[in-house]
């Protein structure tokens, strides 16, 4: 099949995106499989291994559907399948699928101008769009650099650190995701099957401490990160403000503020990672500054294109300015002819600050500040978790635990990965995508933020129907 054969997009009248499931087929249908098996011909093979070990420990089909168009918070699979999308492309769609303000915005933008040559000849949407972020930052002249992905922000923000420190040591935490470059890697605590692969290539200067999941484990966490640091040779503390990958874990109130406090302490610099937890995620445009926290870097990333590839890593200005004069110089040896970047272009690449992708971000935050989303998601994100408390509460169904902040929600289920998986999948055939987390035992919900309470209800529904079956 061509693209031109694929089914049209979805009506775009008003109520348009916010329907239930609608499955005129088996999901997966023929078409899915076709199309995945094609797939499965050229994609590099780690996707099919990890499908087949999914599928071997649950004893069930887990052939992936093919998407084709998408609206709010619907999507529509090629067989012609509606699903309510409770994923919202890794969190990253957070005003739901083709928000007019925004294909409006990329019409625009693309008849004007879609390439830049970000560092030497910035375009006039680069510049809008830095103003904006640096400004998000609560304190006055921050400094602000783009990338592509979530991953570029880490880097990003692990190099600043070196630079404005000196030292290379970087303290992360068990369970925490921040992207699969070499750099950003090293520093994912998740699982170890991440990292063991490339481990010769990994920075050797990264640390773990537990991230806290309950008032009891804090201050054992905080007091691995001050010996952690006692050393003198990390230069930052990356944190997840909540865990999102590793399963939707909040940490007590006092972790961020702890942890503020160390890194003063101890001259290292707090990196946030709020790549998933920011934009209104959690119902804050930062959850940090909504902790009352102060980070020295934070990195954005995921919606923050409005769908199009696009990150910022933005610091403070005293920080920042390493990237003109490193620290790090302070340190070298004598010996050594390096004396500076002398103004060579030491971090940029060839689409960082793409005009199209900044215009996009430019009216996401528009639309997300305009809207109150933040707002928005704090309250339906509350209500959801509640209605899910009230149906899962004493462990009923074999839920374990329903926790969650604005709308990143997870759902704990008895049963470890397998029934986690075997969940979702009842999910996929009903019509509600969700992602698992944690050790695969957490249903992942991060629907866009404007997604509608009667979709959320109706799968509060149906999730507690299928949880209560036997069978999964
Ligand atoms: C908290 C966090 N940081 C970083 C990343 C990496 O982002 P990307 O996949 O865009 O590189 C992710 C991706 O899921 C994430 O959840």
């Amino acid at each position: 099949m061509a693209l031109s054969e694929l089914p049209p997009a979805l009506d775009d009248g008003e109520d348009a995106g916010s329907e239930l499931p609608l499955m005129r087929a088996a999901s997966p249908g023929a078409m899915s499989r076709a199309w995945v098996a094609r797939l499965a011909g050229v994609d590099a093979p780690w996707s099919d291994a990890r499908r087949e070990r999914r599928a071997q420990a649950t004893g069930l089909d887990m052939s992936p559907i093919v998407l084709t168009s998408a609206k709010g918070a619907n999507v529509v699979d090629i067989d012609g399948n509606r699903y309510v999308d409770l994923v919202a492309a890794f969190g990253a769609c957070l005003v739901g699928h083709a928000h007019p303000r925004l294909l409006r915005t990329l019409e625009m933008q693309s008849s004007r101008l879609m390439y830049g040559l970000g560092d030497v000849y910035p375009s006039d949407a680069k510049i809008g769009l830095t103003e904006r972020l640096a400004r998000l930052f609560p304190e006055p002249s921050a400094r602000v650099l783009l990338g592509l992905s979530g991953a570029d922000a880490i880097d990003a923000a692990i190099k600043t650190a070196l630079l404005a420190t000196g030292k290379p040591g970087v303290l992360a935490f068990e369970g925490a995701y921040h992207g699969l470059a070499t750099g950003p890697l090293a520093t994912c605590g998740l699982r170890p099957e991440f990292r063991e692969p490339f481990a010769p290539h990994l920075s050797p200067h990264v640390g773990f401490a537990p991230y806290p999941a309950e008032a009891s484990a804090l201050e054992r966490s905080l007091a691995a990160v001050d010996a952690a640091l006692a050393k003198g040779d990390v230069g930052a503390v990356i944190v997840e403000p909540v865990l999102g990958r590793g399963g939707v874990v909040v940490p007590p109130d006092g972790f961020l503020t702890g942890l503020r406090e160390i890194c003063t302490r101890r001259s290292a610099l707090l990196v946030a990672d709020e790549i998933w937890t920011g934009l209104g995620r959690c119902g804050a445009l930062l959850r940090t500054l909504d902790q009352g926290v102060v980070p020295d870097i934070v990195c954005l990333g995921k919606g923050l294109g409005g769908g199009l590839p696009l990150s910022a890593c933005i610091g403070r200005a005293s920080v920042m300015e390493a990237w003109r004069t490193p620290k790090c110089l302070q340190n070298k040896d004598e010996a050594s002819a390096y004396d500076g970047p002398a103004g060579e272009a030491i971090h940029t690449s060839t689409h960082a600050g793409n005009p199209l992708a900044c215009s996009m971000a430019i009216a996401l935050l528009d639309t997300v500040v305009g809207t109150k989303l933040a707002d928005r998601a704090k309250e339906s994100g509350a209500s959801l978790v509640a209605s899910l408390k009230d149906r899962f509460s004493g462990g009923a169904s074999g839920v374990r635990a329903v926790r969650g902040v604005g709308l990143m929600v997870g759902i704990e289920v008895e049963g470890g990965a397998a029934r986690g998986l075997a969940l979702a999948r009842e999910c996929l055939h009903r019509g509600y995508l969700v992602l698992t987390g944690g050790a695969g035992d957490v249903i992942t919900l991060t629907p866009p933020l404007n997604v509608s309470k009667v979709l959320l209800d109706a799968f509060v529904d149906t999730f507690a129907e299928l949880a209560s079956t036997r069978s999964v």
